[in-house]
């Protein structure tokens, strides 16, 4: 059945009550395969709020890598996990702005009708981790949109209490919906698990995707030098506007890049053309980078513990080109090197990261701002590497601009090669 859009921006009932239905896009187990594909239009119930649960209207969502994941069943098919199983629908979207609909049992900080963005980490309050070391290290931790369903990009969305943030009063909605998911991560990797400091190196890899742009962005905060790599001169230009000292265009090293299964010729050749990047890093930090920001993986991964200093900080989120590292082993214990890993953050964490943009020191970075009908498109376009920082769908926000209470500098737009 065809799902109409045409009152997307309208809701027939008050904050507080919730409607029968809503439209969504949902992703599901038999149709995996291209994002442009994958997720489809459909009309599915609202669920309810249970104890500390939130149901909150959105008015605009985030686009991020892990709903190309979803969409393509890989590498793990979602549907096993969280609440999939019961609901057997997977509604992606793991950053929104909205407006609080309806509060379950035992909420007590937010009311129907406040404004929020939120935090995608989601965690059982019974865990013992979640009270004394960390939400991201107890056994029921998952991310909200991605291994849960009841993501953003519906109507509505059902969250947890804890997940919620003030939305930022200068952004409008779709500034506020674009940068929680990857921000927040970059945010914890350079901040808490680095210990970032005033002068460190850093070397950023994909700075102009949805992490590197707020890592970038970070270092010149915490007054760090920051050499951006990119795969192009337009995101070099946006990376060196958002403060760093320098960008160098991987094309140039094409040939350090790891496959995988290399003979030993090919092998000594791909680590010429690293040593080659080395040097150009070292020439235009300074010196080797003290940390360097890491999500690419199997292709950069032995670059990246070979190009950081002795005793620095290799620091890694993702393996978007190979989950399967290799590398050297020599470079990380003869100069006692660090491997830290890092996934997202905590609510703490997400609250001080989001002050930092509520008072415009950190800014949304966007590039497009689509409608809803273009959920499957974006995830195409991320999937394609075809975008500069990030991309926002409007929701119940019937255009762009709107909800953004107070003047401020608002999101960075990424208009080159748009
Ligand atoms: N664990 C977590 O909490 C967490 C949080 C956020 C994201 N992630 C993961 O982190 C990864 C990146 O996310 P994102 O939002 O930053 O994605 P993104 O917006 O696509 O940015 C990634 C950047 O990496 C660069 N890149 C792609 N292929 C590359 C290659 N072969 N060699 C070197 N650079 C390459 C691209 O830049 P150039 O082409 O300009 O080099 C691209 O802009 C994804 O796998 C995502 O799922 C994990």
């Amino acid at each position: 059945m065809a799902v109409d859009l045409s009152h997307l921006s309208h809701v027939d009932t008050e904050p507080g009550e919730l409607p029968a239905s809503m439209a969504a896009w949902v992703i599901r187990e038999e149709r995996y395969g291209e994002p442009i594909d994958a997720f489809q239009l459909e009309q599915i119930e609202v669920p309810e709020p249970g104890a500390f649960e939130v149901i909150v209207r959105v008015m605009a969502a985030g686009v991020n890598y892990n709903n190309v994941w979803a969409a393509l069943g890989e590498p793990v098919s979602v549907m096993r996990y969280g609440d999939h199983p019961e609901y057997g629908h997977h509604i992606g979207g793991s950053d929104a702005s909205g407006v609080v609909w309806k509060v379950g049992p035992g909420v007590t900080r937010w009311q129907p009708g406040d404004e929020v963005v939120v935090h995608c980490n989601q965690a059982s309050y019974e865990d013992p981790e979640v009270h004394g070391l960390d939400p991201l290290a107890a056994p029921s931790q998952k991310i909200w949109g991605y291994e849960t369903t009841w993501g953003s990009f519906a109507q509505f969305t059902k969250v947890q209490a804890q997940q919620l943030l003030p939305k930022p009063q200068a952004l409008t909605w779709e500034e506020a919906a674009s940068y929680g998911l990857v921000y927040f991560t970059a945010h914890r990797m350079l901040i808490n698990r680095c210990n970032i400091q005033a002068g460190d190196r850093v070397l950023i890899w994909g700075a102009a995707g949805g992490l590197g742009v707020f890592a970038t962005q970070l270092c010149r905060a915490a007054g760090a030098h920051a050499v951006g790599v990119v795969s192009n001169e337009e995101k070099g230009e946006l990376v060196k506007r958002l403060g760093a000292t320098a960008y160098i265009d991987r094309n140039e090293f094409a040939g350090m890049m790891r496959r995988g299964g290399e003979t030993p010729d090919e092998e000594k050749e791909r680590f010429k053309v690293t040593r080659a990047f080395d040097k150009r890093v070292r020439e235009l930090l300074g010196d080797k980078p003290d940390i360097v920001f890491e999500h690419v993986g199997q292709a950069t991964f032995p670059t990246s513990v070979f190009t950081v200093k002795p005793f620095g900080k290799v620091v890694i989120c993702a393996g978007t080109t190979g989950y399967n590292l290799d590398f050297d082993v020599r470079y990380l214990w003869m100069k006692q090197k660090q491997i830290i890993g890092s996934h997202f953050a905590n609510a703490y964490e997400c609250l001080k990261a989001n002050e930092l943009i509520e008072s415009g020191a950190i800014r949304p970075v966007l590039w497009r701002t689509l409608g809803f009908e273009g959920v499957g498109e974006a995830h195409q376009l991320m999937r394609d590497n075809q975008h500069l920082g990030k991309i926002s769908i409007l929701v119940g926000a019937a255009q762009e601009g709107l909800g953004r209470a107070v003047e401020g500098p608002g999101a960075i737009r990424a208009e080159v090669g748009a």
